[in-house]
C-alpha cells in the first residue's frame, strides 16, 4: 500500500494478547483510512510472544511471531516498538532498551509507568526519542492526550475519576441485586479484570492510573504506594442501599485536588450525588471529570478496557510516533518534575464529609456515647438515623453522616467507637463528595 508520507512505518509488537490483537485488528480494518488521513502507513512486521502456539483469532493469525524480544528491540526493520505485554519486568528493561536504540516506544502498561515513569521519561529524553502511553490509562478514552495537549493552556485544579472498570462493573451489578462474588466472576468473564483481580478490587489499579494522571495534570511525581488507597471489598449491600436512600451512589473514585496545604490524593469508595454525571457511568466504563481555571468542568467517558478500545489508543500513539519519525521530530517527552508542582499532602489532613454505619446493641446511652466521641474529635454530625426500632438484645443499624472533617480525626473517632462494648460489628466508613 502506498501512503502520502512514503514508506510504511514498521511496527514491532511485544505481546500479542488482548490489546495486541485489538491493534492488529484495527490496522487490518483501518490501515488505508489512517494512511489517507494522517499520511502515516502503519504495518506490523512481527510480534514477540511467550507462547507462539497459543490459539489466536482474527487478524492476529497473520502476524509473524518470534519468541525472541531482540528480534523486535534490535531489529533494523522495526521503526517503532509497541510494548503490550504488561507487568513490570521485563517490560521496563525492554522499553529502556528500545529507547536506547533510538526507537520510539508506545506502551499500554500502566504498572510500569506508575512505578518507573521518571526513569523511562529520562531515558527517552537522553536518547532523543519518544514514549507514548495513551492506552495505559482508561483504555480507549483519550485522557492522556487531553491533559498533555487539549488542556495544555489551562491550570487544572481537580481531577476525579472512575479509573477501574472491573470495580465499576461490580458496584453497578451489586446495586442491581447481584452478590459481590458473582459480580466479580462476571467481570472476569468479560475480560476487564487484571490477571490478579485483587489489583482491581483493592484499588491498586486505580492508584497506578491516578499516579500517572497526577503527573500530567499537576506536574507532581508520586509513587502509587504513597496514594491513600482503599478498595471495594468491605462494601456490603446495606451500604449501597443506604447510599441510595440518602440520595447518593457509591463509586470507586481516584481523586487528585489542589487544596489548602497541598495536593489531596486518594482512591476509595465514595458516596457521590445520584444526579452527578459520574454516578451514572455504566458497567465497566471509566470516566474522568476535570476542573480547570479557564475551561471549567469537562468530562471524559468511555470504555476503559477491551481489545478494540485500548487498541484504538495504541494505534493513535503509533500514528503520532510515525508522524514524528516522518518529520524527524522527537523528544516530546514529559518533564520529569515540574517546578512549583504541589506537594502531596498527608492523607490524614484531607477533609471530607463521611457516611458511617454502625451496628449497635439496642440499649440506652449508645447514641450518646457515639456522639460524644465524634464531639471529642471535633467531628460535626449532619444526620443521625437509627434505621430500625430494635428490641433488646438485637443489634440495630445506626446511620450517621458528618460534615467535612479531616481524615485523621475521623480515623481517631472510628477507632474509639470501635472499642464501645455495644458495637456488634466493625463500622463502615465511606467519604461523601458533593462533586461540582
Ligand atoms: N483491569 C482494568 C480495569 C483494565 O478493570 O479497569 C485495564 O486497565
Amino acid at each position: 500500500m502506498s501512503s502520502a508520507g512514503g514508506n510504511p512505518i514498521r511496527v514491532g509488537l511485544l505481546g500479542l494478547g488482548t490489546v495486541g490483537g485489538g491493534v492488529v485488528e484495527i490496522l487490518h480494518r483501518h490501515r488505508r483510512l489512517i494512511a489517507e488521513r494522517s499520511g502515516v502507513d502503519l504495518t506490523v512486521v512481527r510480534a514477540a510472544v511467550r507462547s507462539p502456539r497459543k490459539k489466536r483469532t482474527g487478524a492476529a493469525t497473520d502476524v509473524p511471531l518470534t519468541t525472541d524480544p531482540a528480534a523486535i528491540l534490535d531489529a533494523p526493520d522495526v521503526d517503532v516498538v509497541a510494548e503490550l505485554m504488561g507487568g513490570i519486568e521485563p517490560a521496563r528493561a525492554h522499553i529502556l532498551r528500545a529507547l536506547a536504540q533510538g526507537k520510539p516506544v508506545v506502551t499500554a502498561n500502566k504498572a510500569v509507568l506508575a512505578a518507573h515513569r521518571t526513569e523511562i521519561f529520562r531515558a527517552a529524553a537522553k536518547a532523543r526519542s519518544d514514549v507514548f502511553f495513551e492506552a495505559a490509562v482508561c483504555g480507549g478514552i483519550p485522557i492522556i492526550r487531553t491533559l498533555r495537549e487539549g488542556l495544555a493552556s489551562d491550570r487544572i485544579t481537580e481531577l476525579v475519576g472512575i479509573l477501574n472498570g472491573t470495580t465499576n462493573y461490580i458496584l453497578e451489578a451489586m446495586r442491581a441485586g447481584a452478590d459481590y462474588a458473582s459480580a466479580l466472576k462476571d467481570a472476569q468473564g468479560l475480560g476487564f479484570a487484571e490477571a490478579d483481580p485483587t489489583l482491581d478490587v483493592g484499588g491498586h489499579d486505580a492508584a497506578d492510573k491516578l499516579a500517572i494522571l497526577t503527573h500530567l495534570a499537576f506536574g507532581t511525581v508520586v509513587s502509587p504506594d504513597r496514594i491513600a488507597t482503599e478498595g471495594i471489598t468491605a462494601l456490603t449491600p446495606d451500604v449501597l442501599a443506604d447510599a441510595e436512600r440518602l440520595g447518593y451512589r457509591v463509586k470507586l473514585l481516584g481523586i487528585a485536588r489542589r487544596a489548602e496545604g497541598g495536593l489531596e490524593l486518594r482512591v476509595h469508595p465514595t458516596f457521590i450525588p445520584a444526579e452527578h454525571a459520574l454516578a451514572s457511568v455504566p458497567g465497566a466504563y471509566n470516566a474522568v471529570a476535570v476542573q480547570s481555571d479557564a475551561l471549567g468542568t469537562t468530562l471524559y467517558q468511555g470504555a476503559g478496557a477491551g481489545a478494540l478500545p485500548t487498541g484504538s489508543s495504541v494505534v493513535a500513539d503509533l500514528i503520532e510516533a510515525g508522524r514524528n519519525l516522518r518529520a524527524g521530530l522527537s523528544g516530546r517527552v514529559l518533564a520529569t518534575q515540574t517546578a512549583g508542582a504541589p506537594r502531596v499532602m498527608s492523607a490524614d489532613k484531607a477533609r471530607s464529609a463521611y457516611y458511617v454505619r454502625l451496628l449497635v446493641r439496642e440499649q440506652p446511652g449508645v447514641l450518646a456515647a457515639v456522639t460524644r466521641i465524634f464531639a471529642q474529635n471535633k467531628v460535626s454530625l449532619a444526620t443521625v438515623l437509627q434505621r430500625e426500632r430494635g428490641a433488646e438484645p438485637h443489634p440495630v443499624p445506626v446511620v450517621i453522616t458528618t460534615h467535612r472533617a479531616p481524615a485523621g480525626a475521623m480515623g481517631r473517632a472510628l477507632r474509639a467507637i470501635g472499642k464501645l462494648e455495644a458495637l456488634q460489628a466493625p463500622p463502615h466508613l465511606v467519604p461523601i463528595e458533593e462533586l461540582k
